[in-house]
């Protein structure tokens, strides 16, 4: 009764930052809403798909980087490395990662969700029986979640990052988020980052635009989701799903334009769109080689070597921290 109690309070608790974050990103002119409420369930089980689908090169391109140089990768990282992941997406990376490794001291996964840490766990204990795991539920973006690290004494500490998730913040916020990795280990310690590089807008544009329409699913995804939490009122027929490569950002902007002018409820507050105008949803910015290893440099790591996939789309860097 009190854990059922707790956690109808604790999804309360989320609600309220849910809605209060809504109503800010929609009450400005510039209406944004921030996109890591795009990974509910139903979005989280979308972007699957759109890793999957032809269009979307990134997910595929990384994989082939990672087996293909697997072993140099792992020879870089040496032995008895601790492997720390924000966000622990899908296991199957970083269980190959681990896997490589010589003697690994084990697995730290971060990520707001007990739900995908159990199941991580679950799988990594399955697929290499032996391996310590340490989950730690939090924001890791929090320098607070990363405090329990100092009870697992390691002769290493590599923090492995893939996916390409450092493009969803602004070149400001992913210098912060580089550093705090940083603060957290010791010089020689690793960082292993995804990120795609910058090409013809013909392929990014193909990519956040797949010709099944997914990610046009899961970005109107987001209007249904705060219909459903938020008790709101959007019609998702009056939206269209706009993504397009800002060269000059270096970055793909995904939208959700408004068709016709009209307004919607949200909790007690209403909100006007016009016809025309968008809500900004999510940035993937694009980087050179040069422009990550100077971003690097800034946030308190030393760029050491770089893999790519043979058609060079996308890069596996290895920095260590200084
Ligand atoms: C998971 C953030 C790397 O930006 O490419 C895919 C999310 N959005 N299609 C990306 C996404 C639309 C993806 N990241």
């Amino acid at each position: 009764m009190k854990a059922a109690l707790s956690s109808v309070m604790e999804n309360q608790l989320q609600n309220n930052e849910f809605l209060r974050d809504v109503l800010e990103g929609l009450g400005g002119n510039r209406k944004t809403l921030p996109c890591k409420y795009l990974y509910d369930e139903v979005g989280s089980r979308l972007f699957e798909e759109i890793c999957d689908s032809s269009d979307y090169y990134l997910t595929r391109n990384e994989a082939d980087i990672f087996a293909i140089h697997l072993d140099k990768i792992a020879e870089r990282i040496g032995p008895e490395a601790l492997l720390i992941e924000p966000g622990a997406g899908n296991c199957e990376k970083v269980e190959a990662l681990l896997a490589a490794l010589d003697s690994p001291k084990g697995y730290y996964p971060i990520d707001i969700s007990p739900e995908i840490l159990l199941d991580a766990e679950r799988r990594i204990k399955n697929g290499l029986p032996g391996m310590q795991v340490w989950s730690e539920v939090g924001d890791f973006t929090q320098a607070a979640v990363w405090d329990n690290l100092i009870n697992i004494p390691s002769r290493k500490r590599v923090v492995f990052f893939p996916g390409s998730t450092i493009g969803n913040f602004e070149p400001l916020e992913a210098e912060c988020l580089l550093e705090l990795f940083a603060s957290n280990l010791s010089p020689g310690d690793g960082l292993v980052i995804g990120t795609d590089l910058v090409k013809d807008s013909v392929t990014l544009e193909r990519a956040y635009n797949d010709s099944d329409h997914i990610t046009e699913k899961f970005n109107l995804n987001l209007l249904q989701r705060i219909n459903v939490e938020l008790g709101a009122d959007f019609d998702l027929s009056l939206f269209a799903h706009r993504a397009f490569y800002h060269s000059l950002r270096q970055r793909v902007e995904m939208h959700l334009v408004c068709l016709k002018s009209h307004s919607v409820s949200i909790a007690d507050t209403k909100i006007e769109f016009i016809e025309g105008e968008t809500i900004h949803t999510e940035n993937s910015h694009k980087y050179s080689i040069a422009g990550f290893n100077s971003l690097l440099t800034r946030s308190g790591f030393e760029p050491v070597c770089f893999w790519q996939d043979p058609a060079e789309t996308y890069v596996i860097h290895y920095a260590q921290a200084i």
